[in-house]
This record gives structure tokens, sequence and C-alpha cells, in this order.
């Protein structure tokens, strides 16, 4: 995929508004997860270094096109400016007057960051006045919101009428890392695959049915595809209107001779929460009135002996609720395989291990697992799925030579 990438381009004294994706978890002011923000910072870095004055962009959560202090991009500036070791200007809002005038006399080097552009209704529906607003006075636009790509928002794709566009370190990276897994998977190929919702994974399932050997299904999604094979799930969380779109890819996947893994047992509790009593069941035994929480001993085995044999691996979605201590540790197991998959395998050839999704990250570090035993972890979430799924994203799109 050709894109136009910043570090090909004189920066010295230019005006860059670069979009990065700061949507990070903040709690009681501070950010709790600055995953994302040290992400970004290879191209902060080549910014400042090459003189540019650079004003940053983002969102944070759903403020639903209105001004909301919870949503303020304010504690975000504090954790760049302690992970640059420089200071962060901030602004109050993202277009206007304030922000031409400041970054007019920023010194080369100087930063603001500005306040969510979701703080604006027009900027999730893409209204061109507004996104010609947010490129007045700059020179140059630099997307590093690998995370967001998958939106035709102003911030993500509509600025690029108004100004040279190019992609940031990390947006380069993640479309170079991902591509190779589309374009040259080295086999076997393993998708897994949890969380709760078939909407959001029936994608990617479809589009690896060519390119992937295995597929281990876990989450509250796998109770979707064991209720489509006839299993009881008890009161376990499903879609039960999803069922037949489980089953026909179930169908889809024998035919086309794929293996593909679901829980064969289960740890299983009347209800969610922490502390609650659980037991271990093989999963044909799910009494009436248990919900299915994680996998079980032998479905962590099972999983794991696939994920051995496998030489790309790729992982969005946890195994069970794993925000409890009593139900991650099906998660923790499948980390641990691939972590192992992915050492074992860097010291033969050309193995990937891939992980994504803001779920799959957190767990990764509540159980404590090294980021760097895997190959790549992917900031994209929903960005990750669609672009492996091979759609156009409208914030790739834009970057394109
Ligand atoms: C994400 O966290 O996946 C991105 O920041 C996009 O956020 P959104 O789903 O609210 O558009």
């Amino acid at each position: 995929m050709n894109l136009k990438i910043i570090s090909s381009v004189d920066l010295k004294g230019k005006k860059v508004l670069l979009r990065t994706d700061f949507n990070v978890p903040v709690k009681d002011g501070a950010v709790s997860d600055d995953t994302r923000i040290r992400e970004s910072l290879p191209t902060i870095k080549l910014l400042i270094a090459a003189g540019a004055r650079i004003a940053i962009v983002s969102h944070l959560g759903r403020p639903k096109g209105g001004v909301n202090p919870e949503f303020s991009l304010k504690p975000v500036a504090q954790k760049l400016s302690e992970l640059l070791e420089q200071p962060v200007m901030t602004l109050d809002d993202c277009v206007g007057e304030s922000v031409k005038s400041t970054v007019s006399v920023l010194p080369e080097g100087g930063i603001v960051l500005l306040e969510n552009v979701r703080f604006h209704p027009e900027e999730e529906a893409n209204d061109p006045e507004f996104a010609k607003k947010l490129a007045d006075g700059f020179d140059i636009y630099v997307s590093d919101a690998f995370g967001t790509v998958h939106r035709a928002h102003a911030s993500t794709a509509g600025v690029s009428a108004f100004l040279p566009s190019y992609a940031g370190l990390l947006v380069e990276k993640e479309v170079r890392v991902l591509s190779s897994l589309i374009e040259n998977p080295v086999h076997p190929v393993c998708l897994i695959v949890g969380g709760a919702k078939v909407d959001t994974k029936i994608g990617i399932l479809e589009k690896f049915l060519t390119l992937a050997d295995s597929f281990l299904i876990g989450g509250a999604l796998a109770n979707t595809f064991l209720a489509a094979q006839g299993v009881k799930i008890g009161t376990s969380l499903f879609e039960p209107e999803k069922v037949p779109v489980a089953k026909k890819f179930l169908e889809a996947a024998k035919a086309a001779g794929k293996t593909v893994l679901l829980p064969v047992d289960a740890v299983i509790a009347a209800e969610v929460a922490a502390g609650t009593p659980v037991s271990a069941v093989t999963i044909s035994e799910v009494p009436d009135n248990m919900k299915i929480l994680d996998i079980g001993l032998e479905s962590r085995k099972l999983f794991a002996a696939e994920i051995a044999k496998s030489k790309t691996i790729i992982w969005n979605g946890p195994m069970g609720l794993n925000e409890i201590p009593e139900f991650a540790e099906g998660t923790r197991a499948v980390g641990v395989a691939v972590s192992e998959a992915t050492a074992s395998a860097t010291k033969t050839s050309g193995a990937a291990s891939v992980l994504g999704g803001g779920d799959t990250i957190d767990a990764i570090h509540a159980l404590n697992l090294d980021e760097k035993s895997f190959t790549h972890i992917s900031t994209g979430g929903g960005a990750m799925l669609e672009f492996l799924e091979g759609k156009d994203l409208p914030g790739v799109k834009v970057l394109m030579i």
C-alpha cells in the first residue's frame, strides 16, 4: 500500500496539524493507560526534531457533539508533556482564532494540544466547512491516528481536501504490518477471536475463511456459536438473532476444511460478580441457571496446542470476562500461549503474533503479560478489524499516493 510518508517532507518551520488517536482511558483526572500516547511519540519526536510547529488534534470518548469536561483532553496534555519532557500547551477549542494565533507564534518544535474535536457535531458528520476550519492556518496535515482511520470524520478524512496530507510513522507501521498479514501470511495462520458481539467479528471471520487455517473462538462470542451447534448455554450472554450467521460461518469453515475450535469446557457461575462461587463443567453440562464466563482448562490446552502449531497468530478479544479475576485465566492462558509461540517462532523463521482491540490490550496489561513478547500490538480495535477485512478505510485512503 503506497502511503505518502511524513519522513519524506521538509518540515522546518511548517505549521503541522497532527491527528492522533489519544482516545485513552482517564480515571480521576489522569490518564490510566498511556499506550496510544506512547505509540505516537516517534512521529511527534520526528516533527519536533525537524523544527515543525505542532498542533495535535484528537477525540476522546463519545461526547456526542457537545462540550463535556469529562471528555477533555487536558489530562492527556499532562501525560504527553511528561513523556516528552517538554511543555505541551492546551487550548479550549480545536478551531478558530485562538488556534490560528497560538500556532503562528509557536516556536519550532513547540506543541499545542487542541481540545476534543468531538465537542463539535460537525466532526463526526464530516462537515466540509468544519474540515476547512480545522485546516485553517496550517501548512500540512499528518495522520498518526490509526485507531480512528475507519471513521470518515472531518479530522480523519475531510481535512485532507484542504491540506497536503501525510501518514505519520504509526500509521505507516500499522499499515505495513497488517498488510503483510493479508497479502503474504506465513502458514499455518490462526485467528483467535473473543469479546461479545458477532457483528464486529463476523467480517474478519469470513474474510479469513480463505486466509486462515484455524479459528479459535472464545468470549461471549463463542456462546452464539455454541448455540448454533445446539449446545445448551444456560443463562449465558449470547445473540439469538445472530445464530444463523454463526451457523453459516461454521458450515462454510467445515466445507473449506478449516479447523474451528470452540470451548469444550467452561468456568461457570450463577452471577457476574467478583467472589461469586464458580465451577468448571464440560460444555454439554452447563446448568439452565448458570452462565459461561470463561473458557475451561481443557479448552485452554486445546487452544494452546493449536497456537503452538501456528506461524501467524492474529488475536482480537478476550476469552472470558477477564475484568473479574475468577474469569481471567482463559485469556491469560491464550496470552501466554501466543507469547510462547512468538518466542519460539522468532528462533526459527518468519512467524508473527498480532494483537489488537482495547479489551485485548487491557487484558494483556492487567494480566502483566509482556507487550514485547508479541510481534505487534495494534492501536486499532475496529480499525484493525476493518483493515484486515480488506475494507477501504477513509483515513488511510486520503494518505495514499
Ligand atoms: C477506538 O478506540 O477504537 C477509536 O479511538 C475510535 O473510537 P470510536 O469507536 O468512538 O470512533
